[in-house]
């Protein structure tokens, strides 16, 4: 089945867009399922660090949060390329953004466990919103039902890297 997506991708992919909280897995498994299915991946994030020159953290610090969204939704419209793309956990915030990517793409949400959340991302400088839990047990709560607002929905908190792939590409096959 993997290997009729392979051979078909060209006709039949669409780019599918990984969205979900810090720390649920978005950069692994979309750079696993680039492999997989052979598709080009882009990370959002590296993209706007790699056109700034500086760091996400640094764009924070110095322009600020509103700043960094609207390039965030820049870099998601001017993509070249159908891909699989890691989005920032942000991404959903913007209304526009999350129309974009039901309307361009396949929208993959990559649900985990608070708790799970936390301990991965706990201590991680190079994320300026995940410095204290309250704020990430807040924003968590108030982006889940954005998160939902997607064509798939996998819960990865006891998943390991493969077994979230062979769901995801489980679910792309039934169309
Ligand atoms: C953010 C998530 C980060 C990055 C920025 C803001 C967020 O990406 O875009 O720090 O608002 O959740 P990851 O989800 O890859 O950590």
């Amino acid at each position: 089945m993997v290997q009729n997506i392979r051979q078909e991708g060209s006709v039949r992919m669409k780019t599918i867009y990984l969205i979900g909280f810090m720390g649920s897995g978005k950069t692994t498994i979309a750079r696993e399922l680039s492999r997989v299915l052979r598709y080009p991946v882009i990370d959002l994030d590296e993209s706007i660090v790699k056109k700034e020159g500086i760091s996400i953290s640094d764009i924070f610090s110095t322009k600020g949060e509103v700043y960094f969204r609207e390039l965030e939704k820049e870099a998601l419209r001017t993509l070249e390329q159908t891909a699989i793309v890691s989005t920032g956990g942000g991404i959903v915030v913007k209304e526009e953004n999350r129309e974009w990517m039901l309307k361009n793409g396949i929208v993959v949400f990559l649900d985990c466990e608070l708790d799970e959340i936390w301990n991965r991302i706990k201590g991680d400088e190079s994320r300026p919103l995940a410095k204290r839990k309250e704020d990430v047990v807040k924003l968590y709560h108030e982006r889940k039902p954005l998160y939902q607002q997607c064509h798939i929905q996998v819960d990865t908190t006891n998943l390991t890297m493969n077994q979230t792939c062979n769901c995801i590409i489980n679910e792309l096959e039934k169309g």
